[in-house]
């Protein structure tokens, strides 16, 4: 939260559209000097969707297939993994942020199904309070998808749904997935410098 960086964070990839948001908060998270520590998960299905938006090939080098370069501040986890650190309470993570977060995701979070590790994981900040940011992606929504985020931002959840802007005059994709990405970082304390101030 702002005046208190995020040093340690969790980051989860999940099987809904949006990969480029993911690459581009991933890039930004890599560069950022105050990150010292990431934990990173990808659903299966979150891999298959990378594969159709990205051309990625599979989990091989999974980091520098989307940065371009390895970083020794990511440590990749299994999502079958249960027995991983941010599984437990008892390791400091400082916030989660699951992006893209697909409507399975959504609803097993949302009504406390900590099967594998990404479900887990966000549990887990829940119940310890600490911030967990679930860029939630599908349209159009039906009642379950609107009742599940009624149900995880009352347990205390913050729902960022990846709806980028547009009012900045993003150049292209790029600019504008790097710019949604730009404020979920500032959402958990981690301002970028050059992102997009509003001034009128
Ligand atoms: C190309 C592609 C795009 C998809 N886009 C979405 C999406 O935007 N939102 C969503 O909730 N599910 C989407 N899905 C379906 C999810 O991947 C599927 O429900 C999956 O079981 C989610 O698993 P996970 O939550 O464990 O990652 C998509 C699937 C594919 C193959």
């Amino acid at each position: 939260m702002p005046g208190d960086p995020s040093k340690n964070l969790t980051v989860a990839t999940t099987g809904a559209s949006g990969s480029l948001f993911l690459k581009h908060f991933l890039s930004l998270v890599v560069r950022d000097i105050r990150v010292q520590n990431v934990n990173f998960i990808a659903s299966n299905s979150g891999l298959r969707v990378m594969a159709e938006e990205l051309g990625l090939r599979g989990r091989n080098n999974l980091i520098t297939q989307l940065v371009g370069k390895p970083s020794k501040k990511i440590r990749e986890q299994s999502n079958d993994d249960i027995g991983a650190n941010i599984a437990s309470g008892s390791y400091m993570a400082d916030a989660m942020v699951v992006i893209p977060c697909s409507a399975g995701t959504l609803g097993r979070i949302a009504n406390g199904i900590s099967v594998r590790l990404i479900e887990r994981a966000a549990d887990v900040c829940l119940k310890e309070k600490r911030p967990l940011v679930l860029c939630f992606r599908e349209t159009p929504l039906n009642k379950i998808h609107i009742r599940n985020m009624y149900r995880a931002a009352d347990a205390g959840a913050t729902i960022f749904p990846l709806i980028p802007a547009f009012y900045f005059h993003p150049a292209n994709l790029d600019a504008m997935a790097e710019e949604f990405a730009c404020r979920v970082l500032a959402h958990i304390g981690l301002p970028q410098t050059g992102a997009f101030h509003w001034k009128s």
